[in-house]
This record gives C-alpha cells, structure tokens and sequence, in this order.
C-alpha cells in the first residue's frame, strides 16, 4: 500500500490511501446492486462528507427566507454548519459558521435578522460578509500585538449560485455550473414551479422536522421510489377508502380514491438522471374537469400560458431528488442532513405558490398536513421503514441489495443520456448510486484534499511530496 506525505505548516503528515469506495456499487449488465457496507459503515460516511457534499453542489436554503438585506438562516453541507446571509448590498453569502478564533459556531439561531455576527465564546466580531471586524479586548491585559496575523474572516464558500430562488453553494471552486448541473431536474423545477402565477414559491412557514436513526440515502431513495406506496402506506389508502369512499371528500390529495390511487400508480415515467438526480412524473390523463373545480380560473389561466400538454405534467405529480440533499414532492421542499452513517435528520418546508389563490394554498397546506404533517398518515410510514431498514441492514451477513427493478426496459431518451423507466423502476434509486460511485471513486488510491482551510484558496495537500 501506498503512503503519502504532505506538508501542513510545518507539519509533516503521512496518509493511508483509501479503498475504493466505488467498488460498493456492482453494476453490469443485468445487475445493479449495493453493498451494505455503504449504508453502515462510518469510514463510508467519512468519505461521502468529503467526496460528495464537499466536491458537488448542495441546497443551503431559500431565498424567500431571507428577504431582506441581514437576513440570515443557518444550514449545512454534509456536517459543516454554514450561515446563508444577504448583506447591505443584497448579495448572498454562504459562510461557515466556525469561528477562526477557537472554532465555536458563531451564529447559533436558525435564522432571523443581523448586522453583524457575534462569536458567544470570546467576542469576535464579523461583518454580513463574514470579515472579521474586531477582536475582543484586543490589546487589553497582553493580549495580541502589532504582529499579530489575524485571519480575514469566516471561510466563505466558494461557490453560490441560485436556480429559481433555490440556493445551492459548493466548496469545489472547480464545480460545473449549476444549470447544467440539474439537467432535466431543471425542467422538472419548472414544471412546480410554474404553478404560481407568478413564477416563485414562499417558504412561510418554519419546518417539520424529524430525526431518524438511519443513513441519509434512505431518504433520497425514498422520496422517489414509486414502488413502495400502496405497501408502505397500506394504512393512509385504507383511511381514504373508509372516509374518502363514503364521504366523497378526498380534500386536494392528489390521487383522490384507492381506486384512482392505484390507477396512478403505473402510470407515468421514472427518471434516472446525470449528475444523480431521480425524478418521477406522472402527467394528469384528463386535464379539463380542473377548470370546473373551484380553482377552475386559476388553473385554465396556466393551462392557457403553458399549453395542454405542459400542463398535464405540471398539473400531475412530480417528485425529485436533487442530489445530493434536496427533494421536492408535493408543495414542500424537503432537505436532509447526514449527521452520521445511522443518523438523519430531514426539514419538510411547506411552500406557497405566489399569486395564486389563498383557498387553493391553504388547501394544498391542508393536505400536505394529512399526509406529511407531524400527524400526518403517511410520513411516519417512511421514517419507520427508514429505521427498520437500518436496523435489517446491520444483518451484514448477506452483502448486497437489490436495485435492478425496471434495469431492462429502462429506455435512453433522445438528445441526452438520461434514462427513462416505468414509473415503479429503481431507475431514480440508480441516479443516485450511479452519482455516488462516480465520487467516491474519485478518492481510492489517491491523497485525500484537505477540508477547505480558513485562507479558502491554500490547499496544503498541494505542497506534499508525493
Ligand atoms: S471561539 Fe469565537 S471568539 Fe473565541
Ligand atoms: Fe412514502
């Protein structure tokens, strides 16, 4: 085995090359599995913090969260907390939220309004742009002398962009632009997007969030796996059926009766997308009994901007995950955040479509509530399956699982090299494992890049001797 040298400071550091992480995915033709290891194993989540949520693009937040110049939220990427934060000139910066004195986390809300951040531990003082103002009681009792070298500021991340009020930053200054970056899942974001009249969504709301002892990639399978419903759900479809059938009152749930549910449930395409991205679109058959409906105005309104077969899909159902962390189901934004190989923890904002009318939003947040909401029938399923799956997948005496469903009919579409499946495949499920194994292959055998330092362009890895 090989070992590397490098110089940190004037520190010499030695590094054990890492095992090929990507061999974990076995593909070939006819077979598509993973091995458990990649769900269960902390050495396996170490590397995906640094080859995954530090090499590609990952959501941070909203930009109807932070309105106004001194807004702020705090998030992460993988497990580095960031600050996302407009400042007097209105610019986005995505910060990370360590202070370059002791490294406490500086900012400690979830989110609200500042002039300047304020380090609980000793005082430090940075400004919206993270440039470090002032140091506490600077010359004071000794303190710090004319040489001393204090650091700019917080790190910034290098790279932030925006796709439809979407933030996405990235620690890679070499990182593909964004657009190209989602592909069809761009289509797909424009596709619920374009429900409000206007164009843009409102996170109004403060998230429900939960906690699962479970591997992160659950949750990015999960949320477009159009396999699991009428299983993981029976209870939800039974629920519909007793109420539902003898009331007729279905409220917005798209899918309405178990009947139209399983309808539904073959119809429609699963994606597997470049750059990792799953998505799920099930266009409505029949579009016109919409404009009789309450909402009918609204709705014929888009029809007539976008056209009837745009709106069919617009109108249907669509669920995407975005790799690595974000999806999108229904009208909520969903985040989740590794905090450790068998630790999760997922943020469901419910969105507003803006200008459209108030009945149709609350009634769109009624529905998410029944079935996403802390008493909701149908999220508690996910998470249960979520940690049952964990819990099975520590049997580490059988090593593979199996996602080939849909393997051999899954078709290339024209013009790009995404591919195209029933709407039950695991070609979703693949995107991302097939994301996954292209990055983490990117670590075996090689030097490991250093966490980004506080100076953001030295990479002390460069220095070494190999
Ligand atoms: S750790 Fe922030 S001021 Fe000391
Ligand atoms: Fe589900």
């Amino acid at each position: 085995m090989r070992m590397f040298e490098s110089n940190v400071g004037n520190v010499t550091w030695m590094h054990r090359p890492e095992p090929d992480y990507s061999r974990l995915v076995w593909e070939e033709a006819n077979r598509f599995r993973v091995h458990t290891s990649a769900y269960t194993d902390p050495t396996v989540f170490a590397a995906e913090m640094k080859h995954i949520f530090q090499k590609t693009w990952v959501y941070v937040g909203h930009e109807s969260q932070i309105p106004e110049s001194g807004n702020f939220i705090t998030s992460y990427i993988g497990n580095q907390p960031v600050i996302v934060v407009r400042d007097e000139e209105r610019q986005i910066h995505v910060l990370v939220n360590r202070c370059v004195h002791r490294g406490a986390v500086v900012c400690r809300e979830g989110g609200g309004r500042a002039s300047e951040f304020n380090c609980p531990y000793h005082g430090w003082v940075y400004g919206l742009d993270g440039k470090l103002l002032a140091v506490s009681e600077r010359k004071d009792a000794g303190g710090y002398d004319d040489a001393f070298d204090a650091p700019e500021g917080l790190f910034k991340v290098p790279r932030v962009e925006r796709y439809r009020g979407l933030i996405f930053a990235s620690f890679n200054p070499a990182v593909q632009p964004l657009v190209p970056y989602l592909g069809r899942a761009k289509q797909f974001i424009d596709r619920k997007l374009n429900f409000s009249p206007e164009g843009e969504i409102v996170l109004s709301s403060k998230p429900f969030v939960v906690r699962y002892p479970g591997n992160w990639k659950f949750q990015a399978e999960n949320i477009v796996d159009g396999y699991h419903f009428m299983h993981t759900h029976k209870g939800f479809v039974q629920l519909q059926m007793k109420y539902g059938d003898s009331t007729g009152d279905f409220g917005v749930h798209k899918g309405g009766t178990p009947k139209a549910m399983r309808a539904l449930r073959f119809r429609g395409a699963a994606w597997r997308c470049e750059n990792g991205h799953g998505l799920i679109e099930k266009p409505l058959g029949e579009v016109d009994s919409l404009f009789e409906g309450e909402f009918g105005d609204y709705q014929r309104a888009l029809h007539d901007t976008y056209g009837e077969e745009e709106f069919s899909f617009m109108a249907g159902k669509l669920s995407g995950s975005i790799f690595p962390n974000l999806g999108l189901i229904h009208n909520q934004i969903r985040v989740w955040r590794p905090i450790a190989h068998n630790m999760t923890e997922v943020a469901v904002y419910p969105y507003e479509l803006k200008g459209a009318p108030d009945a149709f939003n609350e009634g769109m947040l009624r529905s998410q509530e029944r079935f996403y909401g802390p008493a909701g029938h149908g999220a508690a399923d996910d998470v249960d399956i979520f940690i049952r799956n964990q819990q099975g997948l520590e049997a580490s005496a059988v090593d593979w699982l199996i996602l080939e469903r849909g393997l051999s009919t899954d078709a290339p579409d024209a013009g790009s090299r995404d591919l195209r499946g029933g709407s039950t495949s695991e070609a979703p499920q693949r995107a991302i494992w097939s994301e996954w194994k292209r990055l983490m292959s990117a670590g075996a055998d090689q030097k490991p890049s250093s966490c980004p330092s506080s100076t953001g362009a030295h990479d002390a890895t460069q220095e070494g001797h190999h």
